[in-house]
């Protein structure tokens, strides 16, 4: 059936095992909340990590994936097609193409390994085929990683992306707006994608403009 419902933006969000996977969800819940469309794909490596930083079990089947994360963020869906996973072997996934209509891409967060197989055109999963889209169609690509330190190979592979256009958002949040929280440091990078995406963000106010 056709969908008549106009998104403020469609973005495809993959997550990736780095360490952070709350970033994808406190990420998840604001795009939601912006009533942008999502796509989500999530790897067996942030189902992993999942599992051990959040003790969430992400299940196998996309259906299932959207009715966890549903549940587990009360996710007030505007429309049952605001949010989409997709296997991460999914070809027929709107981000395998670059004829969709998507606007942007983030990977949040992103790992070293999925990275470099940006960097260097790998489209072996379903992830990485959608980066490798963005990249031919010139469509914005966030990426945030989470790494330290940094070897030469992992700079040089974020130099590359980031000639290529792609912004490179590292997981390093600010302390000079003096977080009281972990949720304030996580949200201060969500607010940074937010921004990078074009969207109204409001966890954080602009520097200079809070008294
Ligand atoms: C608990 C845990 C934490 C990890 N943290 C990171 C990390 O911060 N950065 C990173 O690049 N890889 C990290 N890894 C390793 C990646 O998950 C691993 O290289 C994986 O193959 C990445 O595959 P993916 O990009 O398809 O998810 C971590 C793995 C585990 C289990």
């Amino acid at each position: 059936m056709k969908d008549n419902k106009h998104y403020n933006k469609t973005i495809a969000l993959a997550i990736t095992g780095a360490s952070g996977f709350v970033y994808a969800l406190r990420l998840l819940e604001e795009l939601v909340r912006l009533d942008c469309r999502v796509y989500c794909a999530i790897s067996e490596g942030a189902k992993a990590v999942a599992r051990l930083e959040e003790g969430f079990l992400i299940p196998d089947l996309p259906g299932e994936q959207k009715q966890t994360l549903v549940n587990h963020l009360s996710l007030s869906l505007s429309s049952d097609d605001q949010l989409t996973c997709y296997a991460t072997n999914d070809w027929n996934s709107p981000m395998a193409s670059g004829s969709a209509p998507i606007d942007a891409m983030v990977v949040a967060p992103c790992s070293t390994g999925t990275l470099a197989s940006i960097a260097i055109g790998l489209s072996d999963s379903l992830i990485k085929r959608a980066a490798v889209v963005c990249l031919k169609e010139r469509r914005p690509l966030l990426l945030m990683p989470r790494e330290t330190p940094l070897s030469a190979i992992q700079l040089e592979h974020m130099h590359k992306l980031s000639l290529m256009g792609v912004s490179i958002l590292p997981a390093s949040p600010g302390f000079y707006h003096k977080p009281q929280s972990i949720d304030q440091l996580i949200d201060f990078i969500v607010a940074r994608i937010l921004s990078q995406l074009g969207l109204d963000q409001s966890l954080l106010s602009p520097w200079g403009t809070s008294d």
